[in-house]
């Protein structure tokens, strides 16, 4: 016990006459009389230490630094270190926690981050996925899980909730978000932090919980992966902002920000990001740390000379962190020492990582998260069970003719299971997968088999094989264009066969970072091999498993039926068989719109109207010559296997004003034969204004059951919050005018009323 040295005998001073206790106290008001405590004792090589993060060296998720190991260890001993990302286990935490506090001076515990996008070890529905649940709650259990999976592995900071918004299937991290739309997006990263962080930081089972990637990354021009952004300020506000700052009020501890140029400058170098709007407008307290390498990449840009100038500009602009990117502890001591940076801001820096490390009681106690027990106790099952419900809640129904689905085999019937990913343990893990393992997931083959028992029979043909050679993380998936030797097979157990369960999409390693691509239709050889099935059967159930929309135009018309089952985590199979044999009724929605044609992309629903909407006459309108201009499957769309019917909706006025509230009352019967969940959506359009407003905005939603025969009149509350938006005074707020109320069952089929806003 060499170390807790200085620090805490300084501390222990300053506590005793505080709080007679040994121990710090956690209390959050005395946070900020700690954080400037242990700021008192710091040297300015000290200080630099805190704003530096290494990776580790288990697990690579992005270029190498120059560093090796060893001078990474020896930084750690003098205390140069603030934090780690990708050291994973309680063994490999505890020694890294070790080398920091029985080595250096202050003995400043680290933090431990990692990429938790969908869960540890037992892996939910890649996040895209899991936002067609818009179950909310499930979506903070889920978090909730991977929080304690996290923790009991000695991981105490996730980087997630991904919030960028995206409208490009063509970029390949759309699957780590929450999709196009802003209130959507905003509403599942508060479920999301609540879920990693709990009520309390300092709880052990929880972790700290980060705002990514700030901001606009998600509309990189033509969907290619760090590609500049080209956005407005209104824009910027409008859509982008939203979800961070829900984050912020929701009490997120960190932010981090993001690889793209935006509108000229790095987002990184973004003073207006980072110090103007979420230090200062929104005050928020927490530290940003950098993406991987993002501060040294602006050299890159053009916008640094070297690593130093990146230094200074990054630390200028609001940068509290450098994750693995070498150009902190290269610049800024001596930056300082040459009079181009004032101190006070990296005392404000520091400051903020301190006070992350204080409300995780890391101070308390530097192994709170080290306790090789906790893996051992973890009810993996019950996370399962989880993982399962989840899964099944974030299929969506696509298209279901003469009511092929639910499935209801008979000991006569013959399944044939075919295609690339049926028996795929490992594509429904997804990328971003964090130590969820290899071919662990529940195929689709299995979860049939399970399903329907011993009396019917189940038949598998692969076809095609999807890639071809070595998958890995950071490569991309070299995709099989040749290799058909598979078909003759798939076709003869197909021709056999009452009905065919095809399951196509993509790879895990498809999407995710860096995987952008031009075509999103089903690659490779799946194409043909589906066409060429459909010709010998037509009672084919397509399912597919991807990250990201796809073009599907040939099979909406030609399939009798299209189950959307994403990367649905470590119970794909099951969860995907319980909506096959009817044991779910499907209820998830698209959080995306997915095109006609690759070429609409961009594509969402809360569009502009512009000054040529629509005119079916001739083509001098704002659409496409070749395919209509809308969605194939729109925002907010989903089948089930009952139908819904919206009443009429009734307004409790027909004006209202800042004072007031107004109410809508929407109707909604089941008029099917069977219980099942619909998501009833509100959205608003505000007609005329001081900057143009796209013609639809989700600003509401409820997740209600409905018995057969069942009506439910739905209530939603409209307020002046909800009208408000980033206006052409630059701020935020409502004017007046006449509103459309929307509500239905998706982005497009939906009752209208209006209303005045005085
Ligand atoms: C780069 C990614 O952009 C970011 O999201 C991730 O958290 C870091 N790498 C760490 O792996």
């Amino acid at each position: 016990m060499k170390k807790f040295s200085i620090l805490i005998i300084c501390l222990f001073g300053y506590f005793s006459t505080q709080a007679q206790s040994s121990k710090i106290p956690s209390s959050v008001e005395n946070v900020e009389k700690k954080v400037d405590s242990v700021l008192a004792l710091m040297t300015l090589e000290e200080k630099v230490g805190q704003l530096v993060q290494y990776n580790g060296s288990w697990d690579l998720t992005g270029p190498a630094s120059e560093l090796g190991n060893k001078q990474k260890e020896e930084n750690l001993k003098k205390g140069m270190v603030g934090s780690m990302l990708n050291v994973l286990s309680v063994e490999a935490t505890t020694e890294a926690q070790k080398m920091v506090m029985e080595n250096s001076r202050l003995g400043i515990p680290l933090m431990f981050g990692y990429d938790v996008i969908h869960g540890y070890k037992t892996m939910f529905p890649v996040p895209l996925g899991e936002t067609a649940s818009w179950d909310l709650k499930a979506m903070e259990r889920s978090a909730q899980i991977a929080a304690l999976e996290s923790v009991a592995h000695g991981v105490n900071w996730t980087f997630s909730p991904m919030i960028d918004i995206s409208r490009d299937a063509r970029w390949g991290r759309i699957m780590e978000g929450s999709g196009e739309d802003p209130f959507l997006t905003s509403q599942v990263a508060v479920a999301k932090i609540k879920g990693y962080q709990g009520e309390d930081l300092a709880d052990p089972k929880t972790i700290a919980a980060t705002a990514k990637h700030f901001a606009g990354y998600g509309l990189a021009e033509a969907g290619r992966d760090y590609n500049t952004v080209h956005l407005g300020e209104n824009e910027l506000h409008n859509t982008v902002l939203p979800p961070f700052k829900a984050a912020a009020n929701a009490g997120v501890a960190t932010f981090m920000n993001s690889f793209n140029d935006l509108d000229g400058t790095p987002a990184t170098g973004s003073k207006y990001l980072q110090r103007d709007i979420l230090k200062g407008a929104w005050e928020w307290k927490g530290f940003v740390v950098s993406d991987w390498g993002s501060i040294t990449e602006m050299v890159n840009h053009g916008f640094a000379r070297d690593k130093k100038h990146a230094a200074e500009i990054a630390l200028k602009a609001g940068s509290d962190m450098d994750m693995e990117g070498g150009a902190y502890e290269a610049g800024l001591v001596e930056l300082v020492k040459e009079g181009d940076l004032d101190e006070r801001l990296i005392d404000d820096a520091v400051k903020r990582v301190l006070r992350v490390k204080f409300k995780m009681g890391l101070f308390e106690d530097p192994y709170r998260y080290s306790d090789p027990e906790m893996a051992k106790n973890l009810n993996m099952e019950e996370h399962l069970k989880v993982a399962r419900d989840v899964a099944r809640k974030s299929i969506v129904l696509l298209k279901n003719e003469n009511d092929l689905l639910p499935l209801k085999p008979s000991g006569k019937t013959t399944i044939a299971v075919i295609g690339p990913l049926a028996d795929d343990k490992d594509t429904p893990i997804g990328n971003w997968r964090a130590q969820g393992e290899t071919n662990s997931a529940v195929s689709v083959l299995e979860g049939v088999e399970n399903a329907v028992g011993k009396e019917v029979k189940v038949t598998y043909a692969k076809g095609a094989a999807l890639g071809v050679g070595e998958r890995s993380f950071l490569m991309p998936l070299k995709i099989n264009k040749n290799d058909r030797s598979g078909f003759a097979e798939a076709i003869k157990k197909a021709k056999s066969a009452d009905l065919v369960i095809m399951v196509l999409g993509e790879d895990a390693f498809q999407s995710g970072e860096g995987r952008s691509q031009v075509n999103i239709g089903l690659e490779g050889l799946q194409q043909e091999l589906l066409e060429a099935v459909s010709k010998v059967n037509e009672n084919i159930v397509l399912v597919l498993i991807n990250g990201r929309p796809l073009e599907i135009t040939w099979s909406s018309e030609n399939i009798p039926a299209i189950v959307e089952a994403w990367q649905l985590g470590s119970e794909s199979g099951n969860a995907i068989a319980d909506v096959l044999f009817g044991k779910y009724n499907p209820s998830g929605k698209l959080p995306v719109s997915f095109p006609r044609a690759v070429g609409q992309e961009p594509l969402y629903y809360n569009q502009k109207n512009t000054g040529r909407p629509f005119n079916p006459e001739h083509v001098t309108y704002s659409a496409y010559t070749d395919v209509e201009k809308d969605a194939l499957y729109p925002f907010g769309f989903g089948l089930s296997y009952t139908t819904f019917e919206y009443g009429d909706l009734e307004l409790s006025s027909e004006e209202m004003d800042a004072d007031s509230e107004l109410t809508v009352t929407v109707p909604v019967k089941n008029t099917g034969k069977v219980i099942g969940k619909e998501v009833v959506q509100l959205y608003l359009r505000d007609l005329v204004a001081s900057t143009t407003r796209p013609v639809k905005e989700l600003k509401a939603f409820e997740l209600v059951e409905l018995q057969p025969g069942e009506t439910k009149e739905v209530k939603f509350t409209i307020t002046e919050e909800m009208l408000q938006f980033y206006n052409a005074d630059k701020e935020w707020a409502s004017e007046e005018g006449e509103f459309q109320v929307m509500v239905g069952g998706n982005s497009r089929d939906l009752k209208v009323e209006s209303f005045r806003f005085n």
